[in-house]
């Protein structure tokens, strides 16, 4: 089983790194294998709503974002970093999910049907939770199970050095990375034990106009 730790930075090896890092760790002790997929300092296109995605499957825009739904149609649980800016998620991240989730929407693969998720947010001070918040309603959409830890899953510092002092926030990660391995056995189990996918309902739009 494999897990997808996407770096929101476009620090490589940051504070959000660092945290990503932990929970690798916590991960791999556990069986499972993780692979990083960093978003790097290149522009990232927001979504333009052109409908590019309904019609092929893919996005309009030849990037990372198509290369990363390649990557999650195989992986079995996603942890999504991001640094805080202005007491938001970073806004580069914020329009790769955007663009991620809509074409996944839109091509209709459901890359990421119940498969388990968690945000983890790395700040210098402040804007840790409304930033949690903001990433957790790409999971909830999509029907992914949210996994938690002991606390909100978040890392103080404005270094690598700063994060790695801060050992509460770096037990949070272990215990993220540990209940994501734990969840994914289980369900793993459930499958093998014959336990059936939900059935599906054709979906509803409305809105309160129609
Ligand atoms: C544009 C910008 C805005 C920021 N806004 C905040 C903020 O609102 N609250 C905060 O605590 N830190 C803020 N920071 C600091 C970063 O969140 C913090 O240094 C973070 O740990 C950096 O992670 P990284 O090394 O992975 O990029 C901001 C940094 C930048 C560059």
């Amino acid at each position: 089983m494999k897990v997808i730790l996407v770096n929101g930075s476009p620090h490589k090896d940051g504070c959000t790194f660092t945290a990503l890092e932990e929970v690798a760790k916590a991960l791999n002790e556990e069986g499972i294998d993780t692979e990083f997929f960093h978003l790097g300092t290149k522009p990232l296109n927001g979504c333009i709503a052109c409908g590019h995605c309904r019609k092929h499957q893919r996005c309009v825009f030849p990037d990372s974002v198509n290369e990363f739904l390649d990557l999650a149609q195989e992986a079995d649980g996603f942890i999504f970093g991001s640094p805080v800016h202005y007491a938001a998620a970073g806004g580069a991240i914020t329009s790769f999910l955007d663009r991620v989730f809509y074409t996944d929407s839109g091509s209709g693969k459901q890359a990421f049907y119940l498969k388990p998720a968690a945000a983890v947010v790395s700040a210098r001070r402040a804007g840790t939770t409304a930033s949690l918040d903001q990433l957790n309603r790409y999971f909830t959409i999509k029907e992914m199970p949210i996994i938690s830890s002991k606390y909100w899953n978040m890392v103080h510092g404005n270094t690598p050095e700063e994060v790695r002092k801060d050992e509460e926030g770096l037990q949070i990660m272990r215990t993220l990375g540990r209940n994501m391995a734990w969840f994914l056995k289980c369900k793993e189990a459930g499958i093998r034990a014959g336990i059936p996918f939900p059935s599906q309902e054709e979906g509803l739009r409305t809105n309160f106009i129609r």
